[in-house]
């Protein structure tokens, strides 16, 4: 079995279409423009780039994008102080903290500042237990992005069989309860897991985000199955740098029904979801009804 590629730059692309055309009627309609206020804390080259990316999809898809950059050594009260400024600010649906932060910040009590509301990333407990709950919430935009191609391929995901490797705050955990929500059975693995192979050879669906190069290989899926990667991993081959997921894409798009590849899989998603986020906060904010097809 050769697997049908499932192409997340394309379907990225179709989200952010989705939302520029709703940002447009906000804004004829309304006079609204939705918000998006990125902070980024010292200068790693990694994170730099992301609200690079960010801030220009932000303003391509027609929202007012607000960049504070400061430097490594910014004290815990200033970065609060600028959080509650936020928050605070009726222009900034949306607010995202760059992670990770320095080591001498304290990353949940900087998230947890952040108004619940504009919370687009997901990470603020209250979020978690929105979703953890069924309840509605700002969910996690990789594991929303990964959700949102599962439905478009699959249509239902009830009764589905899942498993995702990897148990992060960020996207292994959420990604878990939001098949749960579409009534999947759902197992969580783990790097202590035993027998992972046999675990994930039980999954209609495998979702991949263990953070490690090419760990799945195509003896851990069972044929036909849906796997997802969430990976992203920088390896050297034949003395390049090269990207790669965490999924040995070849051994297991020969055994997959679909899969996603690495790039252009589930990567294009993630800012993709963060936009519909921010349209979705900025709705909600204004007592507006929610763009369908763009949450949960
Ligand atoms: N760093 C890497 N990915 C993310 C993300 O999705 N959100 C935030 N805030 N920081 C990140």
């Amino acid at each position: 079995m050769t697997a049908t590629v499932i192409d997340g730059k394309a379907f990225a692309a179709r989200v952010r279409a989705q939302v520029q055309t709703h940002v447009g009627r906000l804004k004829a309609e309304r006079g609204l423009v939705p918000g998006l206020a990125v902070v980024l804390v010292g200068e790693d080259p990694a994170s730099q780039v992301y609200v690079r990316n960010k801030g220009t999809q932000t303003l391509e898809v027609g929202m007012a994008s607000f960049e504070h950059k400061l430097n490594a050594g910014t004290a815990e009260a200033d970065l609060l102080a600028l959080i509650a400024r936020l928050n605070a600010d009726p222009a900034v649906h949306g607010i995202l903290v760059q992670l990770p932060l320095p080591g001498h910040l304290n990353s949940e009590l900087i998230i947890n500042s952040i108004d619940p509301a504009k919370d687009v990333d997901g990470f603020h407990i209250s979020n978690v237990g929105l979703l953890g709950t069924g309840q509605k919430s700002m969910v996690p935009c990789t594991p929303l992005g990964c959700l949102m191609m599962l439905r478009d391929y699959h249509g239902s995901l009830s009764g589905m069989n899942a498993v995702v490797v990897g148990r992060s705050n960020i996207v292994g955990k959420p990604m878990a309860q939001l098949l749960l929500g579409d009534s999947c059975t759902v197992t969580i693995a783990h790097s202590r897991t035993r027998d992972l192979a046999a675990v994930c050879r039980g999954a209609d669906i495998l979702v991949a985000a263990v953070g490690r190069a090419e760990m799945i290989t195509g003896e851990f899926v069972r044929p036909g199955a849906t796997v997802v990667d969430v990976g992203i991993n920088r390896v050297e081959r034949d003395g390049r740098m090269k990207l790669v997921g965490d999924v040995h894409y070849a051994s297991a798009a020969a055994v997959a029904g679909a899969i996603t590849p690495v790039p252009g899989g589930v990567g294009p998603m993630t800012i993709a979801c963060l936009l519909a986020n921010t349209l979705t906060a900025c709705c909600r904010a204004n007592g507006l009804p929610e763009p369908e097809g763009l949450t949960v």
